[in-house]
């Protein structure tokens, strides 16, 4: 389960490559949390692997959306994979909706899904609360909200995927994806590749700049909790300002200060620096100094990143889309097929 490297090595031949999957659902302000715990993983495991990467549309609309904006954000959260380095080359990016085969593999999963397992996950305690402000009341939890996790399971095993690229707070999702396929294969007879998840140790934990205790959230009531993609200059410098920092005045890397800890693993991460050595070079320096730095650090990085953005037509990057998705569609058609003869539907 744990950290792996060289996963899409394949063992046995050393030759073909392992397949991976993974989406961004378009929903919120995508930020340097879902840069740095997700997609910033898929670039490097590009060059090795045989990569699928999705849009969950489908994923998006469990909770309210509005239209205009679901459309704006499909296609920006494409553009967002093509700035952070993603190759068509290597790589295929599509639009989940455009392959009706992710539904219809979705249906046939709820039959076999149990109503238990989903009502223990925590992402859909976490959801429902949030949409009726009240735990206790689920009467009007939408459906979709519920069965999220077997649309997600959908989505990986209908692509023979061999390893997922996720946060660590996708880790139940996979786990879930894991048991349906097992469930399936012992009551239809081997049919699905049963999938790992793929996660690494820093990137998998960026949490709230203003709740060190809970990750960073495209949904998150304030602002302040997270460094959006399409944040200007003075957005990050004044939401770094006021990201929270642990009691004490030293610069340290240490268990007991969640809330530097977070902000030196961004630091990290995004200068390709260790720890360590962030520690010394604010040794007897202020966490002023260390956070106008830290800003600096995240605009370097945002500044690249935007301008590949912004000379990404959505014409061109919708075309990107549709080419994805007949590339991919065979794929999904062969093993939906595969499933509907071994559960006894009429072909
Ligand atoms: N649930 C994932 C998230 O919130 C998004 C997602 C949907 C996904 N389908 C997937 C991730 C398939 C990996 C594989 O981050």
């Amino acid at each position: 389960m744990a950290f792996i490297s060289n996963r899409c090595q394949n063992s046995t031949t050393g030759m073909s490559k392992q397949r991976i999957f993974s989406g961004v659902a378009p929903s919120g302000n995508i930020h340097i949390g879902n840069y740095l715990g997700a997609i910033k993983n898929w670039v490097k495991l590009q060059d090795e692997c045989d990569s699928i990467f999705c849009v969950v549309d489908m994923h998006a609309i469990t909770l309210p959306r509005d239209p205009e904006e679901l459309r704006k954000k499909t296609i920006e959260v494409a553009k967002i994979y093509l700035a952070s380095g993603i190759d068509l080359e290597k790589s295929t990016l599509f639009i989940q909706s455009h392959i009706p085969e992710h539904a219809e593999l979705s249906w046939i999963l709820n039959t076999i899904a149990r109503t238990g397992e989903m009502s223990r996950m925590t992402q859909f305690k976490d959801k429902a609360e949030l949409h009726s402000g009240n735990s206790s009341t689920m009467e009007s939890v939408p459906l979709g909200i519920f069965n999220y996790p077997v649309l997600m399971a959908a989505d990986i095993l209908l692509y023979d995927t061999q390893v997922v690229p996720v946060g660590k707070d996708q880790l139940q999702h996979i786990e879930i994806t894991r048991t349906l396929a097992n469930r399936f294969n012992k009551r239809f007879g081997n049919t699905f590749i049963v999938p790992e998840p793929y996660i690494t140790k820093e990137g998998a934990n960026i949490m709230g700049l203003d709740d060190p205790t809970k990750k960073m959230s495209k949904s998150a009531k304030s602002d302040y909790n997270y460094i959006a993609l399409n944040d200007s200059e003075e957005d990050v410098r004044r939401k770094i300002k006021k990201a929270v920092t642990d009691s004490g005045s030293e610069i340290v890397y240490r268990d007991d200060k969640p809330a530097l800890m977070n902000l030196i693993n961004i630091y990290s991460l995004l200068s390709d620096k260790p720890a360590k050595e962030i520690e010394k070079q604010y040794k007897g320096k202020g966490y002023a100094e260390f956070k106008t730095d830290l800003a600096e650090v995240i605009i370097k990085f945002m500044n690249p990143f935007q301008e590949k953005m912004n000379d990404l037509s959505d014409e061109k990057v919708l075309e990107i889309l549709r080419e994805g998705a007949e590339k991919v569609r065979p794929i999904a058609k062969n093993k939906l097929d595969e499933v509907k003869k071994k559960i006894g539907f009429v072909l």
